[in-house]
């Protein structure tokens, strides 16, 4: 699904945020992303969304090589992914249903679908009574499963997730991981970056660990170390 060989990111001159990274990841994984501030870990997922471009090496994600990817097809290419946020990037005056239905009607899918999957969506992360409500009338776990409704509605076959559980409580914290897990289960391959040690060494992933920009450990069933 996701196949990274040699891929470096600069930003001008200082040390590559990203260094000569292999990063292989199949179909179906759930992998966790760790390490300290500033080790390269929301470069290595704005590589991966094409929203920047490698120094150098090569990224292929799901059979495209994304330095070979045309611009316009970079819009295409995005909707196969899932992304979410620690600062969730909500529509502030929207409600909750308008906020899922917004991806969906951006890709131009018939109202009759939006219709019926909004709800849906909005079931699998607990809020479909809270379809109403706007952004600022929620908590911050309920924002955050705003988020993972939208990144999720248009079915895609990666979610890449950023620190999607930073601003919240150790038990919504938890359950946002749960879903997420659950999501993995029903076929969508989860990258998610996040500090949350107790998080990691509880949930018995892949556990990739990054430093100055190089993987130092990936391990299955791995933990988060210092
Ligand atoms: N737009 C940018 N311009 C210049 N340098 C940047 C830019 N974005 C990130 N960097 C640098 O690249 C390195 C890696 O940053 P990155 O955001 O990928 O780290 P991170 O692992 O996500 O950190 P954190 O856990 O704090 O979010 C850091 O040294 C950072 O200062
Ligand atoms: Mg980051």
């Amino acid at each position: 699904m996701i196949d990274m060989v040699d891929v470096c990111k600069s930003y001008g001159k200082a040390q590559p945020a990203v260094n000569r990274l292999n990063l292989h990841i199949e179909k179906g994984e759930f992998v966790f992303i760790v390490g300290s501030s500033g080790s390269g870990k929301s470069t290595l997922l704005k590589l991966l969304m094409k929203e920047l471009d490698a120094t150098s090496g090569s990224i292929m994600v799901n059979g495209q090589k994304l330095e070979e990817m045309k611009r316009r097809k970079v819009a295409k290419y995005r909707r196969t992914l899932g992304v979410v946020f620690q600062d969730f990037r909500l529509l502030k005056d929207r409600n909750v249903y308008e906020n899922v239905a917004f991806a969906q009607r951006v890709i131009g899918r018939p109202t009759r679908v939006i219709r019926k999957r909004v709800p849906e969506m909005l079931t699998v992360v607990g809020l479909a009574e809270k379809y109403k409500s706007r952004p600022k009338e929620l908590s911050g776990g309920e924002q955050q499963r705003v988020a993972l409704a939208r990144a999720l509605v248009n079915q895609p076959d990666i979610l890449l997730a950023d620190e999607p559980t930073g601003n919240l409580d150790p038990q919504t914290a938890l359950e946002i991981m749960q879903l997420l897990e659950e999501i993995n289960a029903r076929g969508t391959t989860v990258l998610v970056v996040t500090h949350n040690k107790e998080i990691v060494n509880a949930m018995k992933k892949r556990v990739v660990a990054m430093r100055r920009g190089v993987i130092i450990s990936d391990e299955q069933e791995g933990e988060y170390h210092d």
